[in-house]
């Protein structure tokens, strides 16, 4: 499963990337609010540190004026992908901008009737928001299922990007559950790596390491 980060903190992409750990990043008009930057600055800079896709969103709401925002921000660099909500306009803007050869991920899904037009738009990656749904006592993760389930069984290529990501329990469940990307804070992504066993079983051996009384240098 590819991760992307979900943040326009562009020092937080690059500490993680140096590590292997980005294989694209995820902006949206909030995210750009939090960085308290300029779009087109802080997305350049974002796709100077990765090589894969970078998802900048458009804020037009009528098709034409959709299709003109995702020509501009495709500008910017050759790994940019379109970020277009998913209604019916934001539906034609994704047909005409993937009929140009550019990548578009389709956003805002929360259901797999939506997942299915989006493929057939010719989206890209389509973001199902799994926390949102959780925050309404729906089940997210279900309908990340639901959409693998419906992609398979007509060979759609449109990748699956589980977005809204809120826990590491979300990043294991769209894995098992075969999602083709994630996206998550990087707080998410750096909380993967711990486990209360390993800080018990680590400061044990450290313990015991002290009393050998050795030093491997
Ligand atoms: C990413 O593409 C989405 O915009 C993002 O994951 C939404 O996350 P949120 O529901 O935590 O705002």
């Amino acid at each position: 499963m590819k991760f992307f980060v979900d943040t326009a903190d562009t020092q937080a992409i690059s500490d993680l990337n140096d590590l292997g750990m980005v294989d694209g990043v995820t902006t949206n008009p909030s995210l750009i609010l939090k960085s308290g930057r300029d779009i087109i600055e802080v997305t350049r800079e974002i796709c100077g540190i990765v090589t894969g896709p970078v998802s900048a969103e458009v804020v037009a709401l009528e098709a034409d004026a959709m299709i003109a925002e995702g020509r501009k921000l495709a500008e910017i660099a050759e790994n940019i992908t379109v970020k277009l909500p998913l209604t019916w306009d934001g539906l034609k803007a994704c047909k005409v901008l993937s009929g140009e050869g550019k990548m578009v991920n389709v956003t805002l899904c929360f259901s797999a009737n939506q997942a299915l037009l989006a493929a057939k738009a010719g989206a890209t990656f389509i973001s199902p928001f799994i926390g949102r749904l959780d925050d309404m006592s729906l089940d997210g993760v279900e309908l990340i299922e639901d959409i693998r389930t419906i992609y398979d069984n007509y060979g759609y290529e449109t990748e699956i990007l589980a977005a809204s990501i809120r826990s590491i329990n979300h990043v294991q469940q769209v894995a098992l559950i075969g999602a083709d990307v994630m996206t998550a804070p990087p707080e998410v992504i750096k909380k993967l790596a711990s486990h209360p066993l390993t800080d018990k079983g680590l400061e044990q051996f450290m313990a015991d390491w002290a009393k050998t009384g050795q030093n491997i240098l």
